[in-house]
């Protein structure tokens, strides 16, 4: 049966001294899986000091070589990290990451056998448009065909009309959305696949509203943005 997650998404946030105090928090020890998705330049303060688990919040489609300023899979496990959060509606809109290249990306993280917390949702223009499940299958199935989803994988659900807004989906909204995503999974890679990928809700997800969001059936945790900056906030909705 899939765990329950709690993941941080600090994006371009944070310094040396929060990565000591997140290091240094006295963590909750339940069943919920934490995953603390850091700037790469943090991963390995963060390792060294024992916080865990570690994700990356992007990777490089190469192996290795002539890409300046690319961060490899292989350097953000040798960093400490054990996830990497691809396909961010941020990256996919400041940096045009398409599917294809998301694809390569899932593939070296996979190589290096980095587990794999993949972003997907509708913009503003499509959930107005009804376009909902137009969009989740464009992002969802290149990497189900790929043969890229497993039991590992942790799929992301972040309407970006919510990502930093205050704007939340409601609870039934997202369930309705997570539903969807788990059915899309089931009729490419069958059920038993669909009930163990767990998917979580990111947008404008705070301790307040966490506990209805996280009620529902289909809601496995969620991915923090704002909400994971202070170590007390987070720690609230873990
Ligand atoms: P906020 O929680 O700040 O809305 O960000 C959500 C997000 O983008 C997490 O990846």
């Amino acid at each position: 049966m899939r765990k329950p997650i709690a993941a941080a998404n600090w994006k371009m946030n944070g310094n040396f001294a929060l990565v000591e105090a997140f290091a240094k928090h006295a963590w909750p020890q339940g069943n919920v899986e934490k995953i603390f998705g850091l700037p790469a330049i943090y991963l390995t303060k963060a390792h060294e000091m024992g916080l865990a688990e570690l994700a990356g919040e992007d990777v490089s489609a190469h192996v290795s070589g002539a890409h300046t300023g690319e961060i490899s899979a292989t350097m953000l496990k040798e960093a400490g990290a054990s996830y990497a959060i691809i396909g961010h509606s941020e990256r996919r809109t400041d940096h045009g990451e398409t599917e294809t290249l998301l694809i390569e990306k899932w593939k070296q993280l996979k190589a290096q056998g980095l587990k794999v917390i993949y972003c997907i949702g509708e913009s503003l223009q499509e959930y107005e448009a009804g376009q909902c499940d137009s969009a989740l299958l464009r992002q969802l199935n290149p990497v189900l065909d790929a043969g890229l989803v497993d039991a590992d994988t942790v799929i992301a659900y972040e309407p970006v009309w919510a990502i930093g807004t205050g704007r939340t989906a409601t609870p039934e909204q997202a369930q309705e959305m997570h539903a969807r995503i788990r059915a899309f999974v089931a009729s490419k890679y069958g059920q038993e696949v669909a009930d163990n990928c767990s998917i979580l809700y990111g947008g404008s997800c705070k301790a307040s509203n966490a506990p209805e969001l996280f009620a529902k059936p289909d809601i496995d945790g969620g991915l923090i943005g704002g909400a994971s900056l202070k170590a007390a906030d987070f720690k609230a909705i873990i």
